[in-house]
């Protein structure tokens, strides 16, 4: 295994009606701004709950932040959370408004321009406290420090900076009934591709962050069908959303090696086609673990038989099987993992190639061996 410091202070408040527990999560005398996204929460009930819970608290509201958050966006909050001086930031949605204002919260201390947080790797300043409300389980934002910000065609992202941990995150299954079944595939393959970019790497003896990696994987295949088709399931709804936490809370990956090349070509995909970030995820992994299967070898052969019970045959029988069981279950959650599905074709191909080396000048995945003419190939195999 190989050295690491895995430190995570998110007070995660889990189930049913634990939303009400805000008024004392939140100190009196803190001046907050509410943030949310297009509007979900007022159609589902969160924000009522949220703004009774606070009732006696000093608050002020900034909605409207999008999926795939945009930068300008981002910067007119963090404009009026310094105007009101703001002192506590409560985001109440998905991955994409608690990253938003990640970002605000280290946008208001940033005396250069904030977005070279992300295009130069900048070191933050400082950053408002936040706490979230999750109304998607998908990115693990609630419980990592993540933050991924979108400027026109640029798609970005910062991690690492353990002021940009949530101080709480609330995490009520039952919020999620209001999702659409896109977004609940989404967030399923969004969980499982984090788990696999930790675990389909190379081997480093560490079995107890290789099993709990398997079982994430083998909750999430018998959890999602019924997410997915059982209306209103609490259980199947609560372990789904713990999965989606776990899946990237830096708990799996500590001390092991990650490949993450799947999410970096994949942001090009949102950035250049609007396909939602969980959805490129499909298109990009099956056909990744293919044209890098002999270098995942090991790792391949392991998922074949302890996630899908795969004893039978060559190694090279057994790793195929094993993709097409993937394929086959983010096919079953109404997620696609062809190009061809979003009308993407072979004359795109470039562009999202030289996007990804310009954000990246170096090769990509855990042996530094994805170059642009490997990130072709795979895009070329998945049309
Ligand atoms: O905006 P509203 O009206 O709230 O609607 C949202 C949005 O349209 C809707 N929604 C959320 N909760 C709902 C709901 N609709 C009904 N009922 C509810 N309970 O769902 C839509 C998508 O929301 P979004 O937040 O964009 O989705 P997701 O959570 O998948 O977040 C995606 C963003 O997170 C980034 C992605 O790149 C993308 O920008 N990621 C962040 C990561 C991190 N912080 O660690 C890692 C991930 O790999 C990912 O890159
Ligand atoms: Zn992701």
């Amino acid at each position: 295994m190989n050295n690491f410091e895995y430190y995570n202070p998110v007070n995660i408040v889990f189930g049913k009606g634990q939303i009400k527990k805000l008024k004392d999560l939140i100190p009196r005398g803190e001046k907050i701004l509410i943030t949310y996204g297009g509007g979900s929460i007022k159609r589902n009930g969160v924000y009522d709950q949220v703004i009774e819970a606070l009732s006696d608290h000093d608050f002020i509201e900034f909605g409207g932040i999008e999926a795939n958050p945009q930068y300008e966006t981002l910067m007119s909050a963090c404009e009026l959370a310094k105007k009101e001086q703001i002192s506590f930031l409560l985001a109440v949605g998905g991955g994409s408004v608690i990253d938003g204002t990640k970002f605000i919260a280290v946008a208001m201390h940033h005396s250069d321009d904030p977005w070279k947080i992300l295009s130069q790797r900048q070191s933050i300043q400082g950053a408002t406290p936040l706490g979230s409300v999750l109304t998607l389980p998908a990115t693990g934002s609630e419980m990592n420090t993540g933050s991924v910000v979108s400027r026109g065609k640029e798609k970005l992202g910062c991690f690492g900076d353990p002021r940009m941990y949530p101080k709480f995150s609330i995490l009520d299954p039952e919020v999620t009934y209001s999702l659409p079944e896109r977004q609940l595939g989404n967030g399923i393959v969004d969980s499982y591709v984090h788990v696999l970019e930790q675990y389909l790497t190379k081997d480093v003896n560490s079995p107890l962050q290789d099993r709990m990696a398997e079982s994430i994987l083998k909750t999430l295949i018998e959890e999602g069908p019924k997410v997915i088709h059982v209306k209103d399931d609490y259980a199947s709804r609560a372990n789904f959303m713990w999965c989606a936490t776990m899946a990237l809370n830096g708990l799996i990956g500590s001390g092991v090696i990650h490949d993450w090349a799947t999410h970096m070509i994949g942001h090009e995909i949102t950035a250049f086609h609007g396909v939602d970030h969980g959805r490129t995820l499909a298109l990009v992994m099956p056909s990744l673990l293919r044209v890098q299967k002999e270098k995942k070898q090991n790792k391949l052969l392991q998922y074949a038989d302890r996630v899908w019970n795969l004893s039978n045959g060559t190694p090279d029988e057994r790793i195929e099987q094993a993709i097409i069981l993937t394929e086959d279950f983010f096919n079953s959650l109404g997620v696609p993992t062809k190009l061809r599905a979003y009308n993407i074709k072979e004359e795109d191909i470039n562009t999202i190639v030289e996007s990804v080396r310009s954000h990246i000048p170096v090769n990509l995945g855990e042996n530094g061996d994805i170059d642009g003419e490997k990130i072709k190939t795979i895009l070329m195999q998945a049309l």
